[in-house]
């Protein structure tokens, strides 16, 4: 059977390298969708198309176009901090596009597959199975949460893929990640605070996009907790990084959460329990180390932000 697959926020940093582990396989055509003109370095093996997460008579032609086997959901307004200044934003991206794209994906008989987040639960009792229950501190993480519901409430077939702290590089970047950003900021010699009261699972996005890629051929159902195998404070990550690439690690301090003034409230200690991923998708993640070696190669071979 060939799969019909729309792919959504194909230019962010996991849609990117879902482009490049769908693109051109016999068995799957691939749709990938975005806002604006397509940012991807790889050209060949799919069809593009620009569209915004609003344009409800642009989804309604593709569908019908298309008539997709399978949704991968990974466009989001991903700004945390965003999302607690602008809900209106936040709930139209985060949820009623969701609701609308389910509703869709019910028309046309499509599985959905959904990329959630960590910050549905309020980081007490990290880390997490599938099967703990949320308490979102943050309204983005509130807003996941209800898109959770609606996809799970919605008639569809579907799966859910929570994961965290995704780093990774692709050329063109829609924004940084902590990895890149430490490592930057350290080669610049500028002196960065970092906080050591949160606790993460750091996730290499190529492992995501092959949880993602399992998750979809091995029709999974359910939740599914897709992270890095290893939990370790903001500030641990981030001198790992210094060591990684052999960078002054006075230049790091170390403060409290508290003292940075963020518009939403990050849960303390999450990370995930992934023992189900393991054993039902063979979800295998790199290592910190291997992850960075990888993202460190990638850059060598001329990949920036
Ligand atoms: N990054 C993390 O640490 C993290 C942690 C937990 C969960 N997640 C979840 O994982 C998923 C992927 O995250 P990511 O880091 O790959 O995100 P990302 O790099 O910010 O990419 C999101 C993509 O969605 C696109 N997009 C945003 N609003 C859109 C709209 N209205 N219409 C069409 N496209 C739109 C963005 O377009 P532009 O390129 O134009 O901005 C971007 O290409 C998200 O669902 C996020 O909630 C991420």
């Amino acid at each position: 059977m060939q799969r019909r697959i729309i792919l959504t926020g194909s230019n962010g940093l996991l849609g990117q390298k879902l482009v490049y582990l769908l693109a051109d396989r016999p068995q799957i055509k691939l749709i990938a969708t975005s806002r604006g003109i397509n940012r991807h370095s790889l050209r060949g093996g799919y069809h593009y198309e620009p569209l915004d997460l609003l344009d409800t008579e642009g989804w309604r032609r593709i569908f019908q176009e298309v008539g997709p086997t399978d949704l991968i959901h990974t466009a989001a307004m991903t700004l945390v901090d965003q999302c607690e200044t602008d809900h209106e934003t936040c709930d139209k991206y985060n949820v009623e596009a969701v609701a609308f794209l389910a509703s869709l994906c019910k028309e046309y008989g499509t599985r959905f597959i959904h990329i959630s987040t960590d910050f549905i639960f309020d980081g007490e009792a990290g880390p997490y199975t599938e099967r703990a229950e949320p308490r979102p501190l943050n309204y983005y993480g509130g807003a996941k949460l209800k898109a959770e519901e609606i996809v799970q409430n919605s008639g569809v077939d579907w799966a859910i893929l929570r994961t965290m702290l995704l780093y990774g590089v692709t050329p063109a970047m829609s924004r940084s990640n902590i990895v890149l950003w430490a490592k930057k900021s350290l080669e610049e010699n500028k002196e960065i605070k970092v906080v050591s009261d949160q606790w993460r699972c750091p996730t290499l996005a190529e492992d995501l996009a092959a949880g993602t890629l399992a998750a979809v051929m091995k029709d999974a159902r359910g939740i599914f907790h897709l992270s890095g195998g290893e939990m370790m404070s903001i500030s641990e990550l981030v001198h790992q990084v210094a060591d990684h690439w052999k960078l002054d690690k006075s230049l790091i301090t170390e403060i409290e959460s508290s003292s940075l003034n963020q518009a939403a409230k990050r849960p303390p200690k999450t990370g995930f329990i992934i023992l189900k991923a393991q054993t039902e998708l063979r979800y295998q993640p790199h290592s910190l180390t291997q992850g960075l070696a990888l993202v460190d190669k990638q850059l060598r071979e001329g990949w920036t932000e």
